[in-house]
């Protein structure tokens, strides 16, 4: 399966991120969003990357151009017509994702691989959804993108063996170790992670310390690079509840319950680095 030209629907926090990998591994990539302003903010966040690491010198000025010369920003998902896979990276509600694949339906070859970056939604619910479920697959990447070393590959029950290879093999050509996770809610990072985060929100709730004190017990104590409330800012308040209630509604186990202050938080739209406030305050958005 020869994987060359990619599409990414969403260039938000994964995808722009995504964009820049596959660009970055020489695929020629089309990047489309909802709106012209979305569009120039992911593509803005890509450049502001690139830039950090000529400063930090692991690219030079001439490759960060050529990589960017790879990435078609675009607002019209017809430019994917001729992508030989797409990586949907919107937001983490499953109704708009199906309603985003059935549209792709119109426009995508019939051997295209899709596949979609969710934290937490049935696989094989989107592929049931689409015209060729053999061709749909899950493939989770980490925050920040460029950096996190891992993707879960998760196969849904419909899924060709062949597909689960050939994304196997794109990721491991962008760089990263492919993990094979199951089609439950969380795979394998976030079935962990997650109950993590809202035990934190839980603790903060209860009194057990500030914000602080657990983030720099768990940073301090336990050799995390970022602490529970630094996490839930970079990862965003909105998704993580999302990514809580998902769990919740298949397990129904309280662990995953979104603790009653993340709700309030996002219902005051305080979503973390990403609105300017979450946990803590980010003068300079991100
Ligand atoms: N370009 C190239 N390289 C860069 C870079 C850039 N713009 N910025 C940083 N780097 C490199 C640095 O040079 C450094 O590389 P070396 O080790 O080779 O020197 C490395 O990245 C780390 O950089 P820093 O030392 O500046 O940064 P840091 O130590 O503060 O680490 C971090 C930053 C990697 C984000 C770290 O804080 C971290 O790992 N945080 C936790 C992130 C995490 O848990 N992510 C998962 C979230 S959950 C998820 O994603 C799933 C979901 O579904 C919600
Ligand atoms: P985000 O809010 O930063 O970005 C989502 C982007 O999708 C927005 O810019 C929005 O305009 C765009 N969008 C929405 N509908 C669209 C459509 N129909 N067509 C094109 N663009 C559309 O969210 P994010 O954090 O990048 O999360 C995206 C997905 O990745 C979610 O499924 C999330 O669960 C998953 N994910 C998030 C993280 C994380 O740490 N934030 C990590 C791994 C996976």
């Amino acid at each position: 399966m020869k994987i060359e030209k990619v599409g990414v629907v969403g260039c938000g926090l994964m995808g722009s991120g995504i964009a820049q990998v596959a660009a970055g591994a020489g695929l020629s990539t089309v990047v489309v969003e909802v709106d012209q302003k979305r569009l120039d903010e992911g593509v803005a966040r890509i450049d502001s990357f690139l830039s950090a690491g000529v400063e930090r010198g692991k690219l030079t000025p001439a490759q960060k151009v050529e990589l960017l010369s790879r990435i078609e920003p675009s607002t019209d998902l017809q430019k994917l017509a001729d992508t030989d896979l797409v990586i949907e990276a919107v937001v983490e509600d499953v109704s708009v994702k199906k309603e985003l694949f059935g549209k792709l339906d119109g426009i995508l070859r019939a051997d295209a691989i899709r596949c979609s970056n969710t934290s937490s939604l049935c696989i094989t619910e989107m592929a049931a959804a689409t015209r060729n479920p053999q061709r749909f697959v899950g493939l989770h990447f980490f925050n920040p993108v460029p950096l996190m070393k891992v993707v879960e590959v998760i196969p849904a029950l419909t899924t060709e063996p062949a597909v689960t290879q050939a994304v196997s093999a794109l990721a491991r050509k962008l760089g990263k170790t492919p993990v094979v996770a199951p089609d439950r809610p969380g795979f394998i990072v976030n079935r962990l992670l997650v109950p993590f985060l809202l035990d934190a929100i839980r603790a903060l709730e209860e009194g057990v310390g500030s914000k602080e004190d657990i983030d720099a017990g768990m940073k301090l104590g336990c050799g995390h690079p970022m602490g529970p409330f630094e996490l839930l800012d970079f990862v965003g308040l909105d998704t993580t509840y999302y990514i809580a209630n998902i769990m919740f509604d298949e397990f129904r186990e309280k662990r995953f319950a979104p603790p009653p202050l993340l709700r309030r938080m996002v219902l005051a739209g305080h979503l973390g680095r990403k609105s300017g406030k979450g946990f803590y305050d980010y003068p300079t958005r991100s």
